[in-house]
């Protein structure tokens, strides 16, 4: 039998890994049953100091920190999600909460095109957000950097100057298993042997319980370029393991991740 050909994972791709019934049911679970964890508290207790202004929430999945964010007092949010199906869980579960909670099917990397979000959207054409979260690696499953760098760029065009940014990726070297592993990587790349589904160095494919997912492993350099190249002041990050000992129920959720905390330049 032929062997099935390995195509270039895009966007629309991530967007099907999404939308997956497994995909579905596992982020679903989080937002019912998990919440935040204890660092994604830290951080946000940090940067977003006041309750009333206006937030926003990129890749929102299932509802689990918007929906957190209400419970912890936050009274004007917005959220977005690229994947249908998980904003129908993230709208069915504000609404059991009852908390008031906009959510928007929306693609991060074209909210220009967005009518909610579009410049045309608003009578002053002002940015209207006072801070911004696209946590869990969402940023980092947009495949392409140049692409990640637009969805940056969009969201500090939506964020008021001083607007805090949260969000979080994956260390390519926060174990010796992953250090060793993207040695091996290197080599496989520089000899024109990686997997051909990736795109960039640092990209990642693979499948568990949850489905097929595609995430981008920065190294910092990488992410402190893309925020200056994109209307962001870096302001502070951090592995999980010092800001916070997480749950049993939270580490298998996740694995080991880093904290960046940003402000909209200007
Ligand atoms: C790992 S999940 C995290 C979901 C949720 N924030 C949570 O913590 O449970 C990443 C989310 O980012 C969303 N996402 C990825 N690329 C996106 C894009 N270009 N625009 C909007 N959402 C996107 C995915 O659909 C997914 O819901």
């Amino acid at each position: 039998m032929a062997k099935p050909v390995l195509r270039p994972v895009t966007a629309a791709q991530v967007r099907r890994d999404f939308n997956d019934l497994r995909a579905v049911v596992h982020y679903t679970k989080a937002a019912h049953e998990l919440g935040l964890w204890a660092s994604e508290r830290i951080m946000i207790a940090r940067h977003f100091t006041d309750f009333t202004v206006p937030l926003l929430e990129a890749g929102c999945g299932a509802g689990r920190i918007s929906v957190a964010l209400h419970a912890l007092g936050y009274q004007n949010l917005t959220a977005f999600d690229f994947a249908q199906e998980l904003v129908e869980q993230a709208v069915f579960l504000a609404a059991e909460r009852k908390a008031p909670i906009t959510v928007h099917h929306a693609d991060a990397t074209r909210l220009d095109e967005h009518p909610a979000f579009a410049p045309t959207a608003q009578a002053d054409r002002s940015p209207r957000f006072s801070g911004c979260l696209f946590m869990f690696n969402g940023l980092m499953q947009i495949p392409l950097r140049r692409n990640r760098r637009r969805a940056l760029r969009q969201l500090a065009a939506l964020c008021q100057p001083g607007a805090p940014l949260l969000f979080t990726t994956h260390d390519r070297d926060h174990s010796p298993a992953e250090r060793t592993s993207w040695r091996l990587e290197a080599r496989r790349w520089a000899e024109g042997k990686q997997d051909p589904r990736l795109r960039e160095y640092g990209d990642r494919r693979f499948e568990d319980e949850c489905g097929d997912t595609f995430m981008h492993l920065p190294d910092r350099a990488e992410i402190l370029a893309d925020l200056a190249a994109t209307g962001w002041e870096h302001h502070e990050d951090h592995l999980r393991r010092e800001l916070a000992k997480e749950s049993a129920a939270v580490r298998a959720f996740s694995d080991e991740c880093r904290f960046w905390a940003a402000r909209r330049s200007g």
